[in-house]
């Protein structure tokens, strides 16, 4: 992305936006609510409009052009913030086939992938169940399921481990691992929480109101005292406990 503008008909704006993700990376995108993760995210696949700016994806300068969309869109798996703007199938394996069925793929491959993603998300004693009778956690494994199975060179994930229980997030961080080392998938997710940053991303980009606030390393900005300030850690909420342990 390179000096990239945005607004919406609000007072958020992105402003001179540039970053770069190289392939087969994890690549996380941080900063505090409403710093604009998911705006940034949806400028990328082409959901979203840009004032001014390029996008290059896939080695290609991204246009409106409705096909070209389409062939970007092929290659991209994007896991949205909330599972339910992802699900409608009646059933749950259903929905997770669906995607792998568009591409045209032969039955029996689809069948193996769908038992495959099944399992990797646990989710096979559900595979009957409507998506709308499972809670937030199982939803979200649903969804990226429906991912998994059509092995995408990029795979975005908004908030993968929002509401998740420790299990299922190391479910979730060992699966990302493996497309990575052995799909050599390139991997973009969002979070706000630091520990994932920290031991999971190789490189990081910081967002804050908009505009880029840091971009490298974790290693190289986790230690700085700026970023520390902006995105809190844990010992603020220690720092809470022990005040509210003296009154
Ligand atoms: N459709 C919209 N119309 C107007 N303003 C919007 C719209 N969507 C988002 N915004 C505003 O843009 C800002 C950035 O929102 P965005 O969803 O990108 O933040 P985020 O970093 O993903 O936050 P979170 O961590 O809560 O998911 C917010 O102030 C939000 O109110
Ligand atoms: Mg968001």
């Amino acid at each position: 992305m390179r000096d990239l503008n945005f607004s919406y008909n609000s007072n958020f704006s992105i402003r001179d936006l540039s970053l770069k993700i190289e392939k087969n990376s994890i690549y996380v995108l941080t900063g505090n609510n409403g710093s604009g993760k998911t705006t940034l995210l949806r400028l990328l696949v082409g959901l979203l409009k840009p004032e001014s700016g390029t996008i290059k994806i896939f080695d290609e300068v991204l246009t409106r052009n409705k096909k070209q969309l389409w062939k970007i869109r092929q290659k991209i798996g994007f896991l949205f913030q909330n599972p339910d703007d992802q699900l409608f199938a009646p059933t749950i394996e259903e929905d997770i086939g669906f995607g792998a069925r568009n591409l045209k793929l032969d039955e029996s491959e689809v069948k193996k992938r769908v038992k495959w993603a099944l399992e990797s998300v646990n989710l096979t004693e559900y595979r009957n169940f409507s998506p709308f009778s499972l809670s937030w956690g199982q939803k979200k494994r649903a969804a990226l399921a429906g991912l998994l199975v059509l092995k995408p060179e990029l795979l975005i994930l908004d908030e993968p481990f929002a509401n998740l229980d420790f299990k299922s997030v190391c479910n979730h961080l060992e699966i990302i691992e493996k497309l990575k080392k052995e799909e050599k998938m390139t991997i973009l997710f969002t979070t706000h929480n630091i520990f994932f940053v920290e031991n999971w991303a190789d490189k990081m980009c910081v967002l804050n109101e908009g505009e880029k606030f840091f971009e490298g390393t974790p290693r190289e900005g986790l230690i700085q005292p700026k970023i520390k300030k902006l995105l809190g850690n844990d010992k603020d909420i220690l720092n809470l406990i022990q005040k509210n342990r003296s009154i």
